[in-house]
């Protein structure tokens, strides 16, 4: 079986998807002719053209500026259900993605439009496909803790039930620590939901461990610094917490030099419960067929390899044991298989 098919077949799950991130160009221009809003770009070529950056800051200005055309509950509906096909087509079976409120709610979109409009598109995808999703609040933390709990009290009844069963904390890592989060973080744990953080993407060790210890983190987003720490990473290690780890986008934003250089590999020998994801599809150059590809050709991983990533993305998901369970089965039974070719 070819490299990609055998990649396809593994039952696998996203845990580090942005929504936002998987506006594909083609769709940004059409959104944005049917709302009327006024674009930069005068082509889908020109669009393309501007998804260019050497760091974080420069493509989140662009993400925030495109995110500008989503506005009906439909647009966000058909924005999910694209990346729900794309999901499928590359063998997900289980996807918990992120969604950025603040940044829809601070142009005038109500937080109930883009909300519903992600569930509806979670729903109909899952329906289509036999996929099963969550979803994750992210707060971004450029903006203040304070404007970070209007949404949270602004959330409470998708929370209450279940429709949005975590947060999570992205955008600009310098200078926000998690330290200015800890009270919102606090109020989210006594809520009983998941903690999420983007940590050590283009911030250090410490704010990794920060993370984890002041926010509480139930999983950590990036998490590349940690191996700056041995201590840190033999913690991480023996708790089995998760790290979503995202090559192509660190690749794209200059965390690491080039694919070759990627931390994956050097992860998984140190016994990290590391996952492979897209982040930001549309932008980095790849979903997350893509991103198995580029670091099984880069890092030489072997099948083995590629089935330990897969079982870590499950184990890492905020499944429960039974739901995990036929997806764990199916991957025992390739691992078999391999061992007796
Ligand atoms: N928002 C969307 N993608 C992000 C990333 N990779 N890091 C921080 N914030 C983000
Ligand atoms: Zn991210």
């Amino acid at each position: 079986m070819e490299t990609r098919e055998f990649i396809r077949s593994l039952p696998k799950a996203e845990l580090h998807l942005h929504i936002e991130g998987t506006l594909e160009p083609e769709m940004l221009v059409e959104l944005a002719r049917r709302n009327r809003v006024e674009i930069p770009f005068r082509s889908v070529e020109e669009v393309r053209a501007a998804y260019e950056f050497t760091e974080l800051q420069d493509f989140l200005d662009i993400y925030f500026q495109g995110m500008n055309v989503l506005r009906e509950a439909e647009d966000f509906e058909a924005l999910t259900l694209a990346y729900m096909d794309r999901a499928a087509a590359d063998g997900i079976v289980h996807v918990e993605i992120f969604f950025d409120p603040q940044g829809h709610t601070q142009r005038g979109i109500p937080f109930a439009v883009a909300t519903n409009g992600i569930l509806s598109g979670l729903a109909e995808g899952g329906r289509r496909h036999g996929i099963s999703s969550r979803l994750i609040l992210c707060f971004l933390r450029h903006l203040s803790e304070e404007d970070g709990f209007a949404t949270f009290r602004e959330a409470e009844p998708w929370f209450a039930d279940g429709r949005i069963i975590g947060v999570g904390l992205d955008s600009t890592e310098r200078g926000n620590p998690p330290a200015k989060f800890a009270g919102l973080f606090q109020a989210a744990h006594d809520a009983g939901l998941k903690l999420v953080a983007h940590a050590g993407e283009e911030g250090s060790a410490a704010n990794v461990r920060d993370a984890v210890d002041i926010l509480k983190l139930d999983r950590i987003d990036h998490g590349n610094a940690a191996l700056d720490d041995p201590a840190l990473v033999e913690r991480l290690a023996a708790a089995r917490m998760a790290l979503t780890v995202c090559p192509l986008s660190n690749v794209k934003l200059c965390v690491v030099p080039d694919i070759a250089a990627h931390p994956l590999k050097r992860m998984l020998d140190a016994g990290l419960c590391a996952t492979v994801n897209s982040d930001d599809p549309s932008y980095f150059g790849g979903y997350l067929g893509d991103n198995f590809m580029a670091v099984t050709e880069a890092l030489g991983l072997t099948r083995a390899g590629l089935v330990t990533l897969a079982r870590n993305s499950i184990e890492g998901s905020f499944l429960d044991a039974a739901q995990k369970a036929p997806h764990l089965a199916r991957l025992d039974a390739v691992a078999t298989s391999l061992r007796g070719a």
